[in-house]
């Protein structure tokens, strides 16, 4: 890397510069229009937009995400660097680096460009940075020309406390196939993970009351159903059973519930993320008519 890049945020009179980076078509999430209406929305900020200067050409950039109400970014939405630089990895590395962990990278793709070096060159850079854990997200859609997977006729769904829900989360989280559950719960154990779960689906769009705990009829907790919505539009935010209900098919029960509640508030499309290594999250999808439409890669 050149000893003389200079990295610093963004500054109120960086935007058109900004704006002509992200303008250039790229694998990257961000684009021109998607920055200023983030911007707008504080999911994007000067504050957490990282530029590297080499003298006073821009050579490098590193847009992040966090919620509007969130304190910190969360996970890096863009790098871009200048035709100039011929190795654009060892900038980008530092790039990432000026923001502390833990952080993520997605990368949105579908499977024929998972191998296209504007891909790889990125994912070595955030594994460079520390971003070490790689994982591969399949991503489904359900649509309103599908029919509605049967409701369950073996579970009762009531809404629950924060309380109640953080206690769930707790629960569903031993022996999760889940890569981000795993991964917290090994950083920060279980019950912190569950409480910051908790605080990051509170913030997300989807209206808090949707949220249901489902029970067996002798009254035992089976699991959760997060009914939830993004930028983007309504997803399911989370689908668990806890360990001792697993084995049932009880996520397909859950799958539908959160289903039914989206398209009963309006939803014509519904998206929905699972690890593909979550072999029984993704086997449920497809039974209950969840078409996989693309790949999300995760560093973090
Ligand atoms: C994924 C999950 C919801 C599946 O729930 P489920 O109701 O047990 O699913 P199924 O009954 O359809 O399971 C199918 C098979 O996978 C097995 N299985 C389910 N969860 C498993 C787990 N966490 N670890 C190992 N095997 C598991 C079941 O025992 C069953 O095996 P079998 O066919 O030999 O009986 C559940 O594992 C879970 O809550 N995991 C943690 C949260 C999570 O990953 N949610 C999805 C995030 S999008």
């Amino acid at each position: 890397m050149e000893a003389s890049l200079l990295f610093r945020t963004m500054a109120e009179s960086d935007l058109d510069l900004v704006l002509t980076c992200l303008s250039e078509p790229s694998v990257n999430t961000t684009t021109d229009a998607r920055f200023l209406d983030h911007l707008a929305a504080h999911s994007y900020r000067h504050e957490w937009t990282w530029l590297a200067f080499d003298g006073d050409s821009l050579a490098g950039l590193a847009v992040w995400w966090g919620f509007p109400a969130g304190d910190r970014p969360l996970a890096l939405d863009a790098l871009w660097a200048a035709p100039a630089v011929a190795d654009p990895v060892p900038m980008w590395a530092e790039l990432i680096r000026q923001v502390p962990k833990p952080a993520e990278y997605h990368i949105f793709t579908i499977p024929e460009s998972r191998d296209d070096p504007e891909i790889v060159l990125r994912l070595r850079a955030a594994a460079d940075a520390g971003l070490t854990t790689f994982n591969e997200r399949f991503r489904y859609e359900w649509t309103s020309a599908t029919p509605l997977p049967d409701r369950s006729a073996r579970l009762r769904f009531a809404p629950a406390t924060d309380d109640e829900f953080a206690d769930a989360f707790e629960r569903v989280s031993v022996g999760s196939l889940d890569v981000a559950t795993r991964e917290g719960v090994a950083r920060q154990g279980a019950r912190a993970q569950a409480l910051e779960d908790l605080e990051d689906y509170k913030m997300m769009p989807g209206p808090r009351e949707l949220w249901r705990l489902a029970f067996d009829f002798s009254g035992k907790l089976v699991g959760v159903a997060l009914p939830s919505a993004n930028a983007g539009g309504p997803v399911v935010g989370y689908v668990a059973v806890v360990p001792e209900q697993r084995g049932h098919g009880y996520a397909a029960d859950l799958l539908a519930e959160t289903t039914w509640i989206l398209a009963a508030g309006g939803a014509t499309v519904i998206r929905a993320d699972t690890d593909s290594t979550n072999t029984p999250m993704v086997a449920t999808f497809e039974r209950l008519g969840y078409r996989r439409f693309a790949l999300r890669l995760v560093a973090s």
